[in-house]
């Protein structure tokens, strides 16, 4: 734990020598690793191709790091406490050990089912340990995991399994979700009638729901491990092998692969979690996202256990049985770090102080705050009610892209500022660009957020399709990596995140594009054209307004809108149906055919009284139809 700030002039020192000399503070961290051979060069970069290696021909193997190294001083100790959706139902304590034994044995069962090395393998589970053991066996064996979210649709699943040609897919009979069971098993079927790379699929018995297992494809998890040896010899990566691809929403339709490598994010999270977290041995740490996020893969998986900590995972939802039972979690298992969303937080907030009284709450030190940015009054709630007022409010920014926490305060150590993501951490050279590309240089700035010097984790390619990784992150500012997200630099040099600059929305956290949720709503065989924006949402942050054109033909206003919903829901999934949609005769147009959204996300956002200069659109007159409609929408 020698990487460890613990003060703020310690923090000032780190971060002056991550940018003197990158690659003796890199290098240093690195060699608390365990390699089978050290790097011959720490980082070769140039961001116009892109190109970013770190740890050049370094070789390992992340799970090493991650089992092996810490069963001699933390093998009794606990790696995974699991509290199921059902109150009722017993914990589930995994210690390191019999993590390890976990992990090699199904390495093995995979290789058993022929899972070579470079195979993608996708995970389309519930939140068990079986899935934190599915992404460590595939990173054993040096398989590729993309974990899907499991509450995305067979449409979703089968555009990924397609795109990423994988071979395997690991998943389970059904999902617990609060009063929820989720037939999952049969998504993954459905997925798979129109996908031809999957060979096998191992199925783990949750539930109890009635599957039907394909013969020569399905093989139940128990069947797949009975009789495998728990002992497996890693496979030797190199630094930049593939370690997973996660698909994740942009501003063009379709989802891209964002590939991370095994070397980097390695190192990454584990400095990155340590640092902000302040974990202290034996502290019991728990994020509540799902492990089909980022969030889940570096915070939950990979850098709790690669740091040896204790990290908490729960199979449910927060309103489950009751509004109480985050609270519950955190007196039951004497959490001392969590790590929540600004959405679980309003939703709480909404039932008061009530649900929070049968609780101590005595055991936290950290609360975290990821996902969208977090406005100050529910920073207050969460700081007040949660914390105590004594515990230190981490609001983490970062993305899919960055592999780990970017900019956030180091718990204890960094003076915060209510819905403010402070400083960056060390590692991290920040710049805020005009739109014309300019540096916007000294304090009370604002404009958008680059990064312009690779830190371990950054992602290294869109799978499959290099250029667009080139074009949507290093070509809107030549040299720089652009994050898509507005930001401003205040007097006292502090961060603080405006949201997306660009076409994506930010609903409860998940990322979406706009594109691809009006690629799902025309899908309807009503629907000529439609536009979707964001706009301000109690709870979500931001909900979806989608403004469409359509058919009505023997159709009632309030059946389409619903079959709209269940379109959305069937192609993308639940988080993206349209919380408002608005049927419309046009869209506001420029003369070149392009929907000019700035208007429509005046109107969704209800400030009508300026509209800007509409003179040049194809039909002004359509926004004044459009304004008034708005009023009767839902
Ligand atoms: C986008 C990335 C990183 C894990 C979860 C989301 C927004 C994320 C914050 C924050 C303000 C935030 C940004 C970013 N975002 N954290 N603390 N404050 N905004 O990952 O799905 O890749 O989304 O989420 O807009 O670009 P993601």
């Amino acid at each position: 734990m020698s990487n460890k700030i613990q003060t703020l002039s310690g923090y000032i020192h780190e971060y002056q020598k991550s940018v003197q000399d990158p690659d003796n503070f890199w290098g240093r961290i690195a060699d608390s690793f365990y390699w089978h051979k050290k790097w011959d060069r720490v980082v070769d970069w140039d961001f116009e191709k892109p190109d970013v290696k770190w740890f050049v021909n370094g070789k390992l193997n992340i799970t090493e790091n991650l089992l092996e190294k810490h069963l001699f001083l933390l093998g009794d100790k606990p790696a995974i406490i699991w509290e199921p959706n059902d109150p009722k139902e017993a914990v589930r304590t995994i210690t390191y050990r019999e993590l390890y034994e976990m992990v090699c044995q199904f390495a093995n069962a995979m290789k058993a089912q022929g899972v070579e090395k470079g195979d993608r393998v996708i995970i389309y589970m519930p939140m068990v340990p079986e899935a934190a053991v599915a992404m460590l066996a595939c990173a054993r064996i040096g398989a590729v995991h993309s974990v899907v979210f499991a509450g995305f649709s067979a449409k979703s699943l089968a555009d990924r399994i397609e795109d990423c040609q994988a071979k395997m897919v690991l998943t389970s009979d059904g999902n617990f979700r609060g009063d929820k069971k989720i037939a999952v098993k049969k998504v993954v079927d459905e997925a798979l009638e129109n996908t031809s790379s999957v060979e096998r699929v191992i199925v783990l018995k949750r539930t109890g729901h009635e599957v039907i297992m394909k013969d020569g494809r399905d093989i139940w998890w128990s069947d797949a491990i009975e009789g495998v040896s728990k002992e497996n010899k890693a496979e030797v990566m190199d630094a930049e092998d593939m370690l997973f691809i996660l698909y994740t929403s942009g501003s063009t339709g379709k989802p891209k692969g964002v590939v991370h490598t095994c070397g980097g994010y390695m190192v990454y999270t584990t400095y990155s979690f340590q640092n902000v977290f302040q974990y202290n041995s034996g502290d019991v740490y728990w994020c509540t996202a799902d492990i089909g996020w980022i969030t889940g893969h570096s915070y939950i998986v990979y850098g709790p256990l690669l740091a040896g900590a204790t990290t908490l995972m729960f199979e449910g939802v927060p309103t489950y049985p009751n509004p109480g039972r985050f609270w519950a979690i955190c007196d039951k298992h004497q959490v001392n770090q969590f790590y929540t969303a600004p959405t679980a937080i309003r939703a709480l907030q909404v039932f008061g102080a009530e649900p929070l009284k049968p609780y101590a709450l005595d055991s936290l030190k950290v609360i975290g705050s990821v996902g969208e940015p977090i406005n100050e009054e529910a920073w207050h709630w969460y700081h007040d009610h949660v914390g105590k007022g004594k515990c230190p409010i981490v609001d983490t920014w970062w993305q899919t892209e960055t592999g780990g926490v970017m900019v956030s305060p180091i718990a204890g150590v960094t003076p915060t500022k209510p819905s403010y993501a402070t400083l960056p951490l060390p590692g991290v050279q920040l710049a805020i660009l005009d739109n014309d590309g300019n540096e916007l240089k000294g304090n009370s700035v604002e404009g958008n957020l680059c990064i312009k010097f690779p830190w371990p984790s950054i992602l290294r390619t869109t799978y499959g399709d290099h250029e667009r990784c080139r074009q949507t992150y290093f070509s809107s500012f030549k040299g720089y990596y652009f994050t898509g997200d507005g930001v401003k630099r205040d007097e006292d040099g502090y961060y603080r995140i405006l949201g997306r600059v660009d076409d994506v929305i930010n609903v409860s956290g998940h990322r979406m594009g706009t594109a691809e949720v009006e690629n799902a709503i025309n899908e309807h065989p009503k629907v000529v054209e439609s536009a979707v924006v964001g706009y301000p949402h109690d709870i979500k942050g931001q909900g979806i307004y989608a403004y469409v054109i359509c058919d009505m033909e023997g159709r009632s206003e309030e059946n389409l809108k619903n079959e709209i919903r269940e379109t959305v829901n069937k192609i993308i999934g639940p988080i993206a149906k349209p919380d408002r949609i608005q049927i419309v005769s046009g869209l506001p147009k420029t003369r070149s055919g392009k929907i000019m959204r700035r208007i429509l996300r005046k109107i969704a956002t209800g400030e009508t009284s300026n509209m800007g200069d509409t003179s040049t659109l194809l039909n002004p007159d359509v926004v004044e139809e459009i304004i008034e409609g708005a009023a009767n929408v839902s």
